[in-house]
């Protein structure tokens, strides 16, 4: 019997009868395989091969793919240290510690003053710039784990910190690599208007209650806007990160390019930290676990750019 999947579902064990370039049913002729290693699927996630068509009495199902488990704190830490040494897990947990006091800064103005702190902001995102490039993969997933008090901070570093090395992978400037890691440092500063029981709550949200979460891209907003100093590509990371590709986000309802590149951009990094994130009691889902779950959101976010994403970030080794 044969099956259509995406390149995201290919496992080692598959056999492939077709490979298919655009659409479903845009199919190029080639000679049928067996996935034999981790490369080969690398291989073809890594090619303009969209889709493809296994045959599963030659090869594994699809079925057989393990349900999302999720990974515990004590578990995450283990395999912490098979994949960076103690020495670069301390440079990133050092490098944390000197971006803390600016980034607690422009969170506890946000909190307490409704501004925006831009000089702290601007020192916070140049530490992050300089230990993004000496071990990006080692900050972001030292950020990973998160206690009770640390989670605003560390999200916001770890989406900075995404989105300097996202855009270090597609080739942008400095300069504009500055504006990334800025716009994803202060991407959710809108929610420090939010009351503490509203943040901290863990059962499901009231339709009130989630209304209000839902002003926090507009008010981060008006919040960065009126400090009068951040450039566009940062008050557009702001308030346009929960827009969907299809429409279907907020505040704006924008579509496809309407929604700002760098905001597209901050979509992605911002889900990917969210559902990634360990913290103590609590399982998160693995790196193969949340990209398959953003690859199957089929509208949520720009194809094109979640796709370079998954290949210069995660197939490239960079993340982890
Ligand atoms: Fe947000």
């Amino acid at each position: 019997m044969q099956k259509r999947i995406q390149v995201n579902q290919l496992r080692v064990g598959m056999f492939v009868e077709d490979v298919e370039l655009g659409g479903y049913g845009d199919a190029t002729r080639s000679e049928p395989f067996l996935i034999r290693s981790n490369s080969d699927v690398r291989r073809i996630m890594a090619s303009p091969v969209k889709s493809v068509v296994i045959n599963v009495a030659k090869g594994i199902d699809l079925d057989r793919n393990p349900a999302p488990q999720g990974e515990d704190a004590a578990s995450y830490k283990a395999r912490l240290l098979m994949v960076f040494t103690p020495q670069e897990i301390g440079r990133a947990r050092q490098s944390i510690r000197e971006i803390d006091p600016y980034l607690r800064q422009v969170l506890s103005d946000a909190r307490l003053q409704a501004c925006f702190a831009d000089g702290p902001a601007s020192t916070a995102v140049e530490r992050i710039m300089s230990a993004s490039l000496e071990n990006a993969g080692a900050l972001i997933a030292v950020a990973k784990l998160k206690e009770k008090d640390e989670v605003t901070f560390l999200h916001s570093l770890a989406v900075s910190a995404l989105m300097v090395t996202l855009g270090r992978s597609l080739g942008h400037s400095e300069d504009e690599i500055r504006l990334l890691g800025l716009g994803g440092l202060v991407h959710d500063l809108g929610k420090m208007t939010l009351s503490d029981d509203i943040l901290t709550k863990t059962g499901k949200l009231t339709a009130k209650e989630m209304e209000l979460v839902r002003q926090h891209p507009q008010l981060g907003y008006e919040m960065v806007s009126r400090a009068g100093t951040a450039p566009k590509e940062v008050l557009d990371i702001c308030r346009y990160h929960h827009e969907r590709y299809d429409g279907g986000g907020y505040p704006g309802g924008l579509s496809g390019r309407k929604i700002p590149y760098v905001a597209r951009l901050a979509a992605i990094c911002d889900v990917y930290e969210a559902l990634t994130t360990i913290r103590p009691y609590k399982r998160a889902f693995t790196q193969t676990e949340a990209i398959n779950m953003m690859m199957n959101s089929p509208g949520h976010f720009d194809a094109k750019l979640l796709s370079a994403f998954v290949s210069r970030m995660v197939i490239s080794g960079t993340i982890h």
